[in-house]
């Protein structure tokens, strides 16, 4: 395993490894898995799917400052440099990439990529800016390292719909691959922040898995009939029952498309027309948790 804190090395090795597996006639799927660290298993998870489809897997790590808001957590966020260097060794990573935010941004970036309209709900509604930051800088990596594939997690739904959108918008020429939500064995979504929570905290936060299977569980049997209007206030009844949660939003939406689906909508497996996000952010403590489930049009269960 190799890792680059500059772009340049890792542009070059890239070359070679391409250039050298052209040179025996063969071709070279690159993948690449973007992060911002403290690796857990959700991280693994995608760095294995990766492994198993490609000849080569870039890893990269960088907390990037331009998808925290002023009054976030970029300061504090968790960082185990070592630890994630050996969990991507035990994946079978080839390249990590770790730049420092000078290599990234060596001046002001006056360029930045904005995905309109899926940007604005959800997530992006209490945080203004986040995913030009995010499309911004996965716009970068996927320059940087021009991998065939890329993988990302479902845990972040709608971050895959505004990349998934870019891709297209922008034609990067890569395949997005998204990955299952990795979780704890009692439901909890593993999650870097998690590590901000105290015992009780992290108690209470179950109340989002909790409801959200429930309600996936209900939707996908054809005879509830159930309506987006009518699970939408058992989950925020539910969930706003907990002491400890402070809910930002619970809100169902068409996926990707993300738009709030209307209050009479069917969810049931035979009613619902499309597939559909069930997606939650609520604050215990100071810490923020994002979770969600999808039903697929065809029955997920
Ligand atoms: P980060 O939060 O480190 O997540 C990196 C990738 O791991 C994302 O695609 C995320 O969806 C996935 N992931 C996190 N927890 C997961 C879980 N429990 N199950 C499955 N996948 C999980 O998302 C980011 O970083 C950044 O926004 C990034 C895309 C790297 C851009 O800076």
């Amino acid at each position: 395993m190799k890792t680059f804190t500059n772009i340049l090395p890792l542009r070059n090795e890239l070359k070679d490894a391409r250039f050298s597996a052209a040179r025996e006639g063969k071709s070279l799927r690159i993948a690449l898995v973007p992060t911002m660290g403290y690796l857990h298993e959700g991280h693994a998870s995608l760095l294995r799917k990766a492994r198993a489809e490609n000849d080569l897997v870039v890893l990269s790590i960088f907390v990037n400052p331009i998808q925290f808001g002023p009054n976030e957590d970029f300061e504090r966020y968790p960082r185990d440099p070592e630890k994630d260097l050996a969990l991507a060794e035990r994946e079978g990573v080839d390249f990590v990439f770790m730049p420092s935010v000078e290599e990234m941004y060596p001046q002001p970036t006056r360029t930045h990529i904005k995905v309109e309209g899926l940007t604005d709900v959800l997530c992006g509604a209490s945080r203004p800016g986040h995913f030009d930051g995010v499309t911004t800088v996965v716009g970068k990596l996927l320059h940087i390292v021009q991998p065939d594939r890329a993988y990302f997690g479902q845990k972040d739904a709608q971050q895959v719909a505004v990349i998934a959108q870019m891709v297209l918008d922008l034609n990067f020429d890569v395949e997005m691959i998204p990955c299952p939500i990795v979780r704890e064995a009692d439901g909890l979504a593993l999650s870097s922040r998690n590590v901000y929570l105290s015992a009780e905290e992290r108690q209470a936060a179950l109340v989002l898995s909790r409801n959200l299977l429930a309600a996936q569980a209900k939707a996908n049997t054809t005879e509830s009939r159930v309506t987006a209007g009518e699970l939408l206030t058992e989950l925020r009844d539910a969930i706003g029952a907990e002491p400890l949660a402070v809910i930002d939003y619970v809100e169902i939406a068409d996926f990707p498309g993300l738009s709030p689906l209307a209050a009479d909508e069917r969810l049931d497996a035979a009613g619902r027309r499309s597939d559909v996000l069930i997606a939650v952010a609520v604050k215990f403590g100071s810490t923020r948790l994002i979770d969600n489930v999808i039903l697929t049009k065809k029955v997920n269960d």
